[in-house]
């Protein structure tokens, strides 16, 4: 039995702004998406990364993830490269296709999350190991959050009336890499719906058949860079890192 972790990593970026594909952005200097492999593999029992790469660009990923290597001390990680679709659950399912049947475990992690600790990666794979069929790291919510009746997209600045206030002690925010018990995931994106109504993460696919889901202790430095200021937090964690 083996554990794998596919990387969606066929985003463009458009929060983040103009530029190369999202995870081709460098970071330190080196392409975020290498960090996330990079964080993923160093954890022990991560034997296959797969990941996804945009459409038009699975030649220009292979290229760089062979410039930039494994550590010796990721041990025997193979690294395959496929193409993803135009939604980050089409993504992933398309890297699920390619998991070998060894596979038991899989871990779904965003190749925008690139500074995840190896330990944070370890207990996801310990409690799918330990029998939970959908792990999520999660962390409390720090922001107060207000409900309202309808998606961004109005009138640019227009006052909005608020729906309501869920409690925020009993919010979490979730992270990546989450984890699950192989035929669970794959039965989950089996069923998924169509782009619209779609989950915004992998656990939201399994929830909704039933499935238990439930959350470990996520961790700050596996924040998702979507924006610019994330990049400018990424730098600065990795600087500290590195110091
Ligand atoms: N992703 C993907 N395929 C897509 C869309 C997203 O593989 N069609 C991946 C992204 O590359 C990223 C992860 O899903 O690693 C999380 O998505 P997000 O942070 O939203 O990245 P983007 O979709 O690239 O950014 P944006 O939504 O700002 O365009
Ligand atoms: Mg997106």
């Amino acid at each position: 039995p083996r554990t794998a972790v596919v990387i969606p990593a066929a985003g463009r970026g458009v929060r983040l702004g103009r530029g190369a594909p999202k995870a081709l952005r460098p970071l330190g200097g080196i392409p975020m998406l290498v960090h996330a492999v990079r964080a993923v593999a160093r954890a022990r029992t991560v034997r296959l990364v797969v990941v996804v790469a945009p459409p038009d660009g699975a030649a220009a990923v292979r290229t760089i993830l062979d410039e930039h290597p494994l550590p010796d001390s990721a041990g025997a990680t193979d690294v395959v490269v496929v193409t993803g679709g135009a939604t980050r659950q089409e993504s992933v399912a398309r890297g699920l296709g390619v998991l070998t049947d060894d596979v038991d475990v899989v871990l779904v992690h965003d190749a925008a999350r690139p500074l995840v600790p190896a330990e944070t990666v370890e207990a996801v794979v310990a409690a799918v190991r330990d029998g939970a069929p959908a792990v999520v790291p999660a962390l409390p919510v720090t922001d107060t959050v207000k409900q309202v009746a309808s998606p961004p997209g109005g009138a640019a600045g227009a006052p909005e009336p608020v729906v309501a206030t869920p409690e925020r002690s009993l919010l979490r925010a979730v992270q990546t890499p989450q984890g699950f018990d192989r035929d669970t995931l794959l039965k989950a994106h089996a069923q998924a719906p169509a782009e619209g109504e779609g989950a915004t993460d992998d656990a939201g696919l399994v929830e909704r058949m039933g499935v238990p889901v439930v959350l470990v202790p996520g961790h700050e430095e596996a924040f998702k860079v979507t924006r610019p200021l994330d990049l400018v937090l990424a730098e600065a964690v990795l600087a500290r890192r590195r110091a």
